[in-house]
């Protein structure tokens, strides 16, 4: 070993002993006849000094240290004069006898501190400098334990971890695939794993019974703070269950991990159906940090000649509480915020619940002080309050209003990241009509079963038909997502005229599946959580980059390496590929 301790071990009941560190030069000061080094590793910092009168030809050396150099040093542990409370080794430090450069070091392009002057593109493209800095760090270990609890926790509970295969075959459902040429396959490709579904159901046709697999999925699409084209699963399948039971044990396995991980108790999980989800919150994945619900007020604002909101489907408000002092000026910041092209409104419109009990709104020519007390008692808004209103079509202003909740949320201090606020969403639909495409989508995946009782509404009202489908969220954000499966062969196949395959090219697509529900499939079911997401969440942030060692950027590249990157003629001739650019 080239050390006997590590930079975060020491303290004052090991002063006397001759130790040897390595690490890194975080920093040093020169002051007089004394040079002081602060030298970082994983574990901490502890201060090194050189005295020039003791050893002068020492001092000179350590002198010429620069930030980031990797050194080993031997010493003797003393007491410091001027201690720092603040770090466990900060009452002692190496009076250094001996000292090693073993690689010497440019300087960094940015500072390799907790607040560091690096830009987002500099920190990418030096990750592996960034990754140094004791943020970052600890979310790679706040990762690393979730991984391992994981791991042990399912493995108690009799999971086993089973490993698919990364190249497979592409199919038409979900985002884009990722897609690899056969060299051996002329003309032929793999796809990479939007996720391992269909591996882990043949798994229980195997009877595995309780799979799971921290796994890797690729998913070609549009990149935001939550989506990453890799990105990891938490992915689990159980035989002979219903849906309470996999809610019970995911909602078990991840009360397990706050409370280990980030000592935080959860109680047990609300659950919340899509249509409330939808009607209550504008959205699947509602945040319950805080209230603010949604309210219709078509009954009380159409139909008073106020023609924005007679023309409109919809009439929406929320309540913003104690928000009543907003100046003009907060107001017009709002509206702004509303008609950027990412929100999309038209306008906002606003009453404000004075103290003395009236209403002064902006739209009050058309609406007088006994119209405005309605919609404050649609919106429980009491003096003080400050009611928002947005009006259109009905899935446009639900969209908007939703996005304004979250941002009023934000403006109050109601989304505090070290509050936790989970909940299952239940009774998705099981399918999404598509406009583009003019036909219905699997809204979770092919292979969700649809409720029994719904069955016969399956030609009549597709869009009515309700799958045994949910999702854990988060904070507002989906952790995770499962379903009961189909396994009957007659019913897959169902499933798949109704998503537009003809018989042919749901044999050709999923032939495998369907002919291994001949050969005795049980009833299945499981989930899939977003690792990334889970420990973002976790670590009190919404950006799962800084929690994946080597993300992308925005543009799916990974700068660092500079991928993807062209490939030379010979690979493209063995490939058998000509590019059309
Ligand atoms: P789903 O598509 O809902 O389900 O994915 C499961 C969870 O994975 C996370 N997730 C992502 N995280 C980061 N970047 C992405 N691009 C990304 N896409 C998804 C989310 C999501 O909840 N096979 C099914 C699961 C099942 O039915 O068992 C599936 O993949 O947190």
């Amino acid at each position: 070993m080239l050390r006997s301790h590590t930079c975060g071990a020491l303290n004052i009941s090991d002063l006397g002993n001759e130790v040897t560190l390595s690490g890194w030069v975080q920093k040093s000061r020169d002051l007089g006849g004394m040079t002081f080094v602060d030298l970082r590793d994983r574990y901490g910092i502890t201060q090194l000094v050189f005295n020039m009168e003791s050893n002068d030809v020492l001092c000179q050396e350590a002198r010429k240290l620069g930030r980031e150099f990797v050194i080993q040093v031997k010493g003797k542990v003393i007491e410091r004069s001027s201690k720092n409370k603040k770090i466990p080794t900060g009452e002692i430090e190496i009076e250094v006898a001996a000292l090693t450069i073993l690689n010497a070091a440019n300087t960094p392009p940015f500072t390799i501190e907790d607040d560091t002057d690096g830009g987002d593109d500099l920190r990418m493209k030096y990750r592996y400098l960034d990754l140094r800095r004791n943020p970052v760090r600890e979310n790679m270990i706040l990762r690393s334990k979730v991984a391992i609890e994981t791991r042990k926790y399912l493995a108690d509970q009799d999971f086993i971890e089973v490993e698919t295969p990364v190249l497979i075959k592409s199919t038409p459902e979900g985002a884009r695939d990722f897609v690899v040429p056969s060299r051996m396959n002329e003309g032929e490709f793999y796809a990479l794993p939007q996720s391992p579904q269909t591996f882990k159901q043949l798994l229980m046709v195997s009877g595995f019974d309780k799979y799971f697999q921290i796994v890797k999925c690729f998913r070609d699409e549009d990149l935001r703070a939550d989506r990453q084209p890799e990105f990891t699963q938490i992915d689990c399948e159980m035989s002979f269950v219903e849906q309470e039971d996999i809610l019970n044990t995911f909602e078990n396995l991840t009360r397990h991990l706050l409370k280990v991980v980030v000592n935080v108790d959860l109680e047990d999980f609300p659950r919340m159906t899509f249509d409330e989800a939808m009607r209550d919150y504008g959205n699947d994945k509602p945040d319950i940090r805080f209230d603010m619900k949604l309210k219709d007020i078509n009954a009380q604002a159409k139909n008073k000649g106020f023609k924005v909101f007679d023309d409109a489907e919809q009439v929406l408000a929320i309540n913003a509480k104690g928000c009543a002092g907003y100046t003009r000026k907060q107001l017009d910041k709002l509206t702004n915020w509303v008609k950027r092209p990412q929100i999309g409104a038209k306008g906002l419109i606003y009453v404000k619940c004075n103290e003395d009990g009236s209403y002064k709104s902006s739209v009050d020519k058309f609406f007088g002080q006994e119209d405005l007390a309605e919609w404050a008692k649609a919106t429980e808004a009491e003096a003080g309050d400050l009611i928002l209103v947005l009006s259109g079509t009905a899935n446009e202003v639900r969209k908007q209003m939703s996005e304004l909740r979250l941002e009023m949320g934000e403006q109050l201090g109601l989304r505090d990241p070290k509050v936790f606020a989970p909940l299952w969403v239940v009774d998705f639909p099981l399918l999404e009509w598509d406009e583009e495409t003019n036909r219905y989508h699997a809204m979770h995946h092919p292979f969700t079963s649809p409720k029994p009782e719904d069955l016969d509404k399956l030609d009549t009202a597709p869009g009515e038909v309700k799958a045994n489908a949910y999702d854990m969220v988060l904070n507002g954000s989906e952790i995770g997502g499962g379903s009961i499966r189909i396994h009957d062969r007659d019913l897959q196949k169902l499933m798949f005229k109704h998503l537009g395959f003809t018989d042919e090219e749901a044999q050709e697509q999923f032939g495998f599946l369907m002919n291994a529900f001949e050969y005795g499939a049980p009833p299945h079911g499981g989930l899939a959580f977003g690792l990334d997401r889970l420990c973002a969440l976790m670590g009190g942030s919404e950006s799962i980059r800084d929690f994946i060692a080597f993300p992308k950027n925005n543009s799916g590249r990974d700068v660092m390496i500079d991928a993807p990157a062209k490939i030379d003629a010979t690979q493209l001739n063995e490939l058998k590929l000509k590019l059309n650019l």
